[in-house]
């Protein structure tokens, strides 16, 4: 759906010049831009400390595009289309000549178009800097209608729970809490929205989906790369802040809430707190029985030479942060109770895959003979949200032949396959739905609190008592031994998902 013609928005990125908005937004932007959801009356103002010219600016841009977006190299006459939308204003951040200048643009602009536009403040920033910024913005009034003006806040919101409430109570002190869009591009994903069709859209799964048939619940979200240029952000948040607070979390809630009443936004996030309040809370005494930490130390990994996580720029020689980060966590409630949900992340993994798998209870009764179950398997079901994304379901069958032998087999679905059309990126329909002032897929303050609430005993347990024995895993490997024998006390096995032949296969290890 395109957002109405007549609405002008005007985008204003603050902290233009960073990565966030040459590889993600611009070619975002631009790729609505190319599929006709943009208003004609559109414009993005950026703001960055740097001085750039702004055709310079917009060259880095495009640059960004040919790179990152998921149509490739920009076209010329589109792109100047779409460029000749975007300016640049050099300052500081929260300098009063800045906020000067960017009243008189948009002021410039709305008359031009002789109509009030909406504004979206999208804060491609450090943390640290939220909070001036915020403070700015009210100050110049230019974000005080609760309908039209929003803004927009990126990960990490806070640094565990206290200066999260903080954060809270400054933005939702000056602004409505309506106004106030706390992204997690996991959301955007469209497999990780398709949790929700999956669950809500077929009477199959919902009957199933509860402690009765579900032994247990494993999300991993793996990655092949390192820090690389990001060690100056990531020495000080790790793992856990990183992507388990906000992207597993949430991906969590999706798998374990309770069916929505509706698609409204806050009835979504009601119910996605409920989960997180289920939770139950981790002792600082137990932290070491349900939680571990790794980092990568340096390796071969087909046959290129990785440096260890302390070798990276910008990451202090003796780091205590955490590359992998694995837990188990149990949720207090009726549908849940004795489920264990067991997550797992990390850099330099062996593969670059997000998934979640549901593990069913063994069937009640087995009436075949014995040699007949030699491979006999659980029920599974794998929901894929990356790189090759789609849903496997493992059941057991005959195998050919004249004895009664069962083996597991594996029904795919594959977006690939199913669906033709490209899937737009998390980020473009992340953007879309703040201009359509959709919230549904945002983070609220009591959302957010309770995430950190969660991880909040782990990091003060392990800021405590730093490990001795890091670097404790090979890149290219599934992260420290330790995380296996955390999900081996209960009986169980982390999932070894590998992709063969451009196809979707799960591997038991
Ligand atoms: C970001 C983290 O939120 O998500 C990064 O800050 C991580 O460290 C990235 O690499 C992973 O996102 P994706 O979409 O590549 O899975």
């Amino acid at each position: 759906m395109s957002i109405q013609q007549s609405k002008p928005i005007v985008m204003i990125i603050f902290g233009a010049g960073g990565d966030l908005t040459w590889r993600k937004l611009i070619p975002a932007l631009y790729n609505l831009f190319i599929d006709h959801h943009l208003p004609h009356q559109f414009a993005v103002i950026g703001i960055d400390q740097k001085d750039t010219a702004e055709e310079k600016f917009r060259q880095h841009l495009r640059e960004g595009v040919d790179e990152f977006s998921r149509r490739g190299k920009s076209e010329e006459q589109a792109w100047q289309q779409f460029a000749s939308c975007i300016s640049l204003i050099c300052g500081d951040l929260i300098g009063q000549e800045t906020g000067a200048e960017l009243k008189r643009r948009l002021d410039d602009l709305d008359r031009g178009w002789q109509a009030g536009s909406d504004h979206i403040f999208y804060f491609a920033i450090p943390p640290t800097m939220v909070g001036a910024v915020a403070s700015q913005l009210k100050q110049l009034e230019l974000c005080k209608d609760c309908q039209r003006d929003r803004l927009v806040v990126e990960k990490p919101f806070g640094r565990d729970l206290q200066s999260a409430r903080e954060l809270n109570q400054l933005l939702t002190g000056k602004f409505d809490e309506s106004q106030i869009y706390r992204i997690d591009h996991y959301l955007g994903k469209e497999t990780v929205q398709n949790i929700l069709a999956f669950r809500f859209a077929n009477a199959l799964f919902e009957p199933l989906w509860n402690r009765r048939y579900i032994d247990y619940v494993q999300i991993t979200v793996a990655e092949t790369v390192g820090v690389g240029h990001r060690g100056g952000y990531y020495d000080h948040a790790g793992a856990l802040r990183d992507m388990v607070q906000n992207h597993l979390l949430q991906i969590l809630c999706l798998i374990a809430m309770e069916p929505p009443v509706s698609f409204d936004a806050n009835e979504v996030r009601n119910k996605k707190v409920d989960v997180l309040r289920a939770i139950r809370p981790i002792l600082p005494e137990n932290v070491h029985h349900v939680a571990v930490r790794g980092q990568y130390g340096s390796g071969l990994v087909g046959g290129k030479e990785i440096s260890a996580y302390r070798d990276e720029p910008d990451v202090a020689v003796d780091s205590p942060i955490e590359t992998f980060a694995a837990l188990k966590l149990v949720i207090d409630n009726w549908r849940w109770e004795g489920v264990p949900f067991y997550l797992r992340t990390g850099k330099c993994l062996q593969h670059k895959v997000s998934e979640v798998a549901i593990i069913f209870r063994p069937a009640p009764h087995h009436p075949f003979p014995s040699s007949a179950v030699e491979n006999w398997q659980p029920n599974r079901l794998v929901i894929r949200i990356q790189p090759e994304e789609g849903i496997v379901s493992r059941i057991q069958a005959k195998q050919p032949g004249t004895q009664m032998l069962l083996g597991p087999v594996d029904m795919q679905f594959l977006y690939r396959e199913a669906f033709k059309a490209s899937t737009p990126e998390a980020y473009e329909t992340l953007l879309l739905d703040i201009m359509r002032g959709d919230a549904t897929l945002f983070m609220r303050a009591d959302q957010v609190e309770s995430a950190w609430s969660i991880v909040t005993p782990i990091i003060e347990a392990w800021d405590a008592v730093p490990t001795a024995d890091f670097p404790n895993y090979q890149p290219g490997s599934w992260g420290p031994e330790a995380a296996d024998v955390l999900i081996a006390r209960d009986g169980h096995s982390w999932l070894q998902p590998t992709i063969k032949r451009d196809e979707l296969v799960v591997e038991v290890p």
